[in-house]
């Protein structure tokens, strides 16, 4: 089932008084299925919150459509099945969590013990429980992040909207948002979250799309972008001789020295003993030998320079 049907969605803004144009989204069109993890990506200012507004209902498109489980943008029927994150969340700095969560947990529908009990069971997930009953404006950056992805969670929603849901986390916060997403997966429920980090997406998404400057410049499953090929392999010596680096050289291998060490990248794997054999051969020490595979960063820098 179609959750989320984006077609051709376009947004202008007119700045100040002079109404400068910015074209923030320039015609995207994707799809999000049932029971996915779905990356929207691509760097700060590519258009990732204006489409993500514009589904949510908070501004209105200048061109295109799009539909929330079959219903055109903006549908109040949609989003009773949605949990948003968004990209500032402003919570109240008097309220506690727990008070807060309570309160967007009651505003859904939910009461008396059913909404307690889910307040405190969406606290441990986000792992704020520790700090339930502190003011907000107590907290810090990532336990307000925390705080209001727990609200997006409270009523248990079909659909998780996510903008930018690792920001202003450090490390161990940023993976424990990778494991509750995929949590949510695994319960049934379908992600759809936006991040500039593409190496968090990496490790998460089934499928992709990537923004850069309003455009949709890779979109696909992300095993179908990323197969993990080897596109070179870095080989690093130390001691190489002037000599043993114009032999490798002459051989085809591109050769850099980093901090008197040489380093290799050797094309295509059936090369690789060649070149250790003549490193030891020539007096030279292998430090290291690493394959590298692509990157969704390295397939993004290469479709936005060919673009
Ligand atoms: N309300 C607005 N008025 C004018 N320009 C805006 C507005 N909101 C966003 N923009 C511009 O639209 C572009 C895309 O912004 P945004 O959607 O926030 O990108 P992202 O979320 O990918 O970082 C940026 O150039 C931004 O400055
Ligand atoms: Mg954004």
């Amino acid at each position: 089932m179609t959750l989320i049907q984006v077609d051709d969605l376009k947004k202008t803004f007119f700045l100040g008084v002079f109404r400068k144009r910015v074209d923030a989204v320039k015609g995207v069109s994707f799809a999000v299925q049932s029971n996915e993890i779905f990356g929207f990506l691509g760097p700060n200012g590519s258009g990732k919150t204006t489409t993500i507004k514009m589904l949510m209902g908070l501004i209105s498109p200048t061109s295109g459509q799009a539909t929330l489980f079959g219903h055109p943008i903006p549908s109040v029927e949609a989003m009773k099945k949605i949990g948003f994150l968004p990209e500032s969340p402003y919570i109240f700095p008097y309220l506690t969590p727990r008070e807060y969560i309570e309160m967007c947990g009651r505003l859904s529908g939910l009461k008396g013990s059913a909404l307690r009990d889910r307040t405190t069971q969406v606290m441990k997930r986000t792992g704020i429980e520790y700090a339930g009953e502190r003011p907000v404006r107590r907290l810090s950056k990532g336990m307000g992040q925390r705080t209001a992805l727990a609200a997006a969670l409270v009523a248990d929603p079909e659909l998780l909207v996510l903008d930018e849901p690792m920001s202003g986390l450090d490390p161990i916060g940023r993976k424990e948002v990778r494991d509750i997403i995929l949590g949510e997966r695994r319960e049934g429920r379908t992600v759809f979250f936006s991040t500039h980090i593409l190496a968090d997406a990496e490790s998460l998404c089934d499928r992709v799309t990537i923004l850069r400057e309003g455009r949709a410049v890779v979109s696909g499953a992300l095993r179908d972008l990323v197969r993990g090929d080897v596109i070179h392999t870095d080989v690093t010596l130390a001691g190489a001789s002037e000599a043993l680096e114009g032999q490798l050289r002459e051989g085809g291998h591109e050769a850099q020295r980093r901090a008197g060490l040489l380093v290799l990248a050797v094309q295509g794997q059936e090369r690789v003993n060649e070149v250790l054999l003549a490193a030891i051969q020539g007096g030279a020490r292998v430090v290291e030998v690493t394959p590298r595979r692509e990157t969704l960063e390295d397939l993004f820098v290469r479709r936005a320079i060919d673009a």
